[in-house]
């Protein structure tokens, strides 16, 4: 790790000092006056991308140093866990503020769009118009068919909440799961991974899932709102299983929204700014406007705002076991995606005076049937309904529990039965059933430390046996 991060900051300072070069020259070049206006732009453009390029690898550069100067400093003594925490603390606000401020932006520009005047009284040029009154004031918005015919001194982008939110995420992952990817990234029960292997999965998954997006925006498939949509779906469905089956459920379930949140990010950074720039620059030095461009960063814009519920559900969602810790966990959480891009949907639909209460209606009930078959009360009635009978609900406890429970213990650490509770006979086992149910089954903290290797299989024939009301006939 050293190695990797003194590296990483040997390389921001480089680049830095390049990007700086680069601006003076760029700067310099400016200064002659054998330009035409496109190449006066593009020079400009260059220019201020160097100086920002230059501002962001310093800030990397600091941060990533002084980040990891605290890590090494505190490491190992008892101030680490505290200082993890504020870095945590520091690092998770900005990104909940950078979020914010990004759907918001989202959701307000999509309002426009569905609330725009689109039909009285406007000039040739506009699409549209409209009216707001908030926090006192009165608001009055035009949005152009292509672009006006001077582009505004100063003209306002919406990029840095997006760029934030990102890394402030990224930053987030290696704080929260990556320093420690044995506890956090790892369920041997789910797959015996390396940490390292693990981390590269997870990384891994955010780059494949932005390629694989990108490929199908720019297929045929992009002209089929519904078909995109679909094929998305189950694209995403088989990434989830596969995260699921291979890390742990809260960090499958956290690296799905990492893979969405980069799809929205790379929509922003690499079509809508860059379209965007290609507008304003036609617009700037004369030259036909291509309204497809618009018409490209409007798609993955749109794409974004259907994001945007599945995303904030899977960043919180590991605050909710029963979602991530599900055996059917993967399924739940693309019901839940579907089910709030659904709602998302109606939404828009409702915006634009469209009233789908069927898509309304749909999602919930998606959201509800699944929430109820995924509870422990229907989970038990299926499993209340499947016959167990006592000989085999004894041959797990003669095979896990009489190590200890017995009269005679022949485990190597408990010479009497704990807490004196003996398994030897039916009568015995049958008047504990209640405690066995809650010790073995709902809490699994038996067996001790699960000493005698007992699997889910064993733990689900106990609980038949006992939900059939534990009869030893
Ligand atoms: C390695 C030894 C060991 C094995 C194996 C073991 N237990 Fe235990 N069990 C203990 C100990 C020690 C305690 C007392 C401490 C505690 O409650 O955690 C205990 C307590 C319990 C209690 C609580 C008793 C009370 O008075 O509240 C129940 C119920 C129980 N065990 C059920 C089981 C069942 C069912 C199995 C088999 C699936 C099992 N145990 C296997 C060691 C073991």
């Amino acid at each position: 790790m050293p190695w990797f991060v003194l590296a990483a900051c040997a390389l921001l300072l480089l680049m830095g000092n390049w990007f700086r070069r680069l601006s003076a020259t760029l700067g310099a070049q400016l200064i002659e006056d054998r330009w035409s206006a496109a190449a006066r732009f593009d020079l400009e453009e260059a220019r201020s991308t160097a100086i920002a390029s230059r501002r962001a690898c310093r800030f990397f550069f600091w941060t990533l140093l002084v980040g990891y100067l605290a890590y090494v400093a505190v490491k190992g003594t008892p101030m680490y866990g505290y200082v993890m925490e504020w870095i945590n603390l520091t690092v998770r606000w900005t990104h909940v503020i950078a979020g914010i401020m990004w759907i918001g932006a989202s959701f307000y520009f999509i309002f426009l769009e569905n609330n725009l005047n689109r039909t009285h009284g406007l000039r040739d040029e506009l699409a549209g118009n409209l009216w707001a009154i908030h926090g006192g004031g009165f608001y009055y918005l035009e949005k152009y068919k292509v672009a006006p015919k001077v582009i505004p001194a100063h003209l306002h982008w919406f990029k840095y909440e997006a760029y934030f939110t990102w890394l402030s995420g990224f930053a987030l992952l290696f704080i929260v799961y990556y320093t420690d990817a044995r506890s956090f990234m790892i369920d041997p029960a789910v797959a015996l991974l390396s940490p390292a292997a693990s981390v590269a999965i997870g990384i891994g998954s955010m780059i494949l899932g932005y390629a694989i997006y990108d490929r199908m925006c720019s297929s045929r498939l992009i002209l089929r709102q519904d078909l995109f949509a679909l094929v998305g779906m189950l694209i995403l469905g088989v990434m989830t299983y596969a995260l699921t089956h291979l890390l742990s459920g809260r960090a499958a379930f956290i690296h799905v929204g990492a893979v969405i949140g980069t799809i929205m990010v790379g929509n922003v950074f690499f079509t809508i700014i860059p379209s965007q720039k290609a507008l304003v620059r036609a617009a700037k030095t004369g030259q036909p406007l291509d309204a497809s461009l618009g018409q490209k960063a409007g798609q993955r814009s749109l794409h974004n705002n259907y994001l945007t519920l599945p995303v904030v559900f899977l960043m919180i969602s590991n605050h909710f076991p029963s979602t991530f810790g599900h055996s059917w966990n993967w399924l739940i959480l693309m019901v839940m995606v579907a089910a709030s891009a659904g709602i998302k949907h109606y939404w828009n639909l409702l915006e634009r005076g469209v009233k789908r209460t069927g898509v309304l209606v749909t999602s919930v009930l998606a959201l509800v049937l699944m929430s109820v078959a995924v509870s422990p009360a229907f989970e038990d009635s299926l499993d209340a309904a499947i016959p167990a009978s006592f000989e085999e609900a004894n041959a797990v406890i003669q095979a896990h529990c009489v190590q200890c429970h017995s009269a005679n213990p022949t485990d190597d650490q408990w010479a009497a039965a704990p807490n004196g509770v003996m398994y030897d006979t039916p009568e015995q086992i049958a008047a504990m059933a209640d405690k066995i149910m809650i010790r073995a089954v709902r809490t699994k903290t038996m067996p001790q430390g699960n000493k005698t290797g007992m699997t889910d299989e064993e733990r689900t024939i106990l609980k038949r046996w006992i939900l059939q009301g534990a009869r030893i006939q």
